[in-house]
């Protein structure tokens, strides 16, 4: 049962929730509208209850087709969308935005696109780094105080600017990159979600396809894949990485579980307030992840794997040099801090 369900809405849920990018973004030739209607309404009937979707996915398209698909079962589902970082319409590129007037207005119309009166969580998909945190949050706060959204969530935030959130407007949720190959949030930011009772929802939890094992040659995927410009997906770094699954998929092996089961079974035991989205395309893939639900990793079997994908055997950094400049980090926070 997810806590993050458990604490936001009196529905039962599976811990594991559904990534929705993916039919619509990032992956290539976003999904045709029927096929991806068919698979939202398959992902629920096998059990999904939290769907997470944002203002950037598809420059909107993907909050249309989660509200379309969602429509009559609202209040069966727990529905996560993003605000602060859209494709300008004006000039077709992506822009972070923080503003408060800017949060209102695209919470405003994520209500619309996802045919609903409120959303169970609404996040700040990246720190906009011109404006202070306090002012973001506070803008979110209202929302919560009008109704128009149920929790306030941060996306890919730093530990201290956790902190600084928290203390203008409790945020019951940070959504942050965790996986066996992206161990980024034990430095500091689960620490800290635990001490403020902020659970963590672990975005790309498969390392965009990587941990399943079937992504055998980055250089075979469309050529509109944003994997494509991530370094660990690189022709230099992509046959290193695949050198660490050897040991990986003869464990799954071993459980008798396929890689991606494996690695959502890792994310889930390192404890109740992690809470993995895998996103995928394909119904057979959902049904497969969220049979992960009922794997249970031994301890020694965790111990095994914690050591297997260290940070400093992955090899090429997350994002490319231009997605990173977007990202908050213990660094700049502290900065910030600094400089006041
Ligand atoms: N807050 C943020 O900044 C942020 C950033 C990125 C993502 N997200 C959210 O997190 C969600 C998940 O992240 P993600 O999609 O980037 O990464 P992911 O879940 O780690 O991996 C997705 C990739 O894995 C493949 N896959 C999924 N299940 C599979 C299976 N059972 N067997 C083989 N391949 C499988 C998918 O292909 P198929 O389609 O073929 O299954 C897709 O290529 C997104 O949908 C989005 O909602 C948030």
């Amino acid at each position: 049962m997810s806590t993050l369900f458990a604490r936001l809405k009196d529905v039962a849920s599976p811990t594991i929730g559904l990534g929705c990018m993916n039919l619509s973004h990032g992956y290539g030739t976003p999904v045709p509208e029927p096929e991806a209607l068919r698979a939202l309404d398959a992902a629920f009937e096998m059990g999904y209850r939290h769907f997470d979707t944002a203002t950037l996915y598809g420059a909107t398209a993907n909050e249309r087709l989660v509200g379309r698909a969602f429509q009559g079962k609202r209040h069966q589902v727990l529905l996560a969308s993003k605000c602060g970082m859209a494709i300008d319409p004006e000039i077709g590129k992506k822009v972070v935005d923080g503003r408060p007037d800017t949060i209102r207005h695209q919470c405003e119309a994520s209500l619309q696109r996802l045919r609903t009166d409120h959303l169970d969580v609404y996040y700040l998909h990246r720190l906009d780094r011109q404006v202070p945190i306090e002012e973001s949050v506070g803008a979110l706060g209202r929302l919560v105080q009008e109704g128009k959204i149920r929790a306030v969530g941060l996306s890919e935030v730093s530990a201290t600017t956790l902190r600084r959130a928290n203390a203008e407007h409790p945020v019951a949720v940070v959504q942050s990159e965790y996986s066996l190959w992206t161990r980024n949030p034990e430095i500091a930011l689960i620490d800290a979600c635990r001490t403020l009772g902020i659970a963590l929802v672990a975005f790309s939890p498969l390392g965009r396809g990587f941990l399943t094992g079937t992504v055998k040659e980055p250089a075979s995927l469309e050529e509109s894949d944003m994997r494509r410009n991530m370094p660990r997906f690189s022709d230099e770094n992509y046959p290193r990485n695949l050198s660490l699954l050897t040991d990986f998929t003869a464990i799954a092996q071993e459980l008798g579980v396929t890689p991606g089961q494996l690695a959502l079974a890792w994310l889930k035991a390192q404890g109740d307030d992690i809470i993995p989205i895998p996103g995928s395309r394909s119904s057979a893939h959902m049904r497969e992840n969220l049979a992960a639900e009922d794997i249970r990793l031994a301890p020694e079997t965790v111990v095994r794997l914690n050591t297997m994908m260290t940070p400093d055997q992955v090899a090429g950094g997350r994002y490319s040099d231009a997605q990173q400049a977007e990202i908050d980090t213990e660094e700049f926070a502290a900065s910030e801090t600094s400089t006041g």
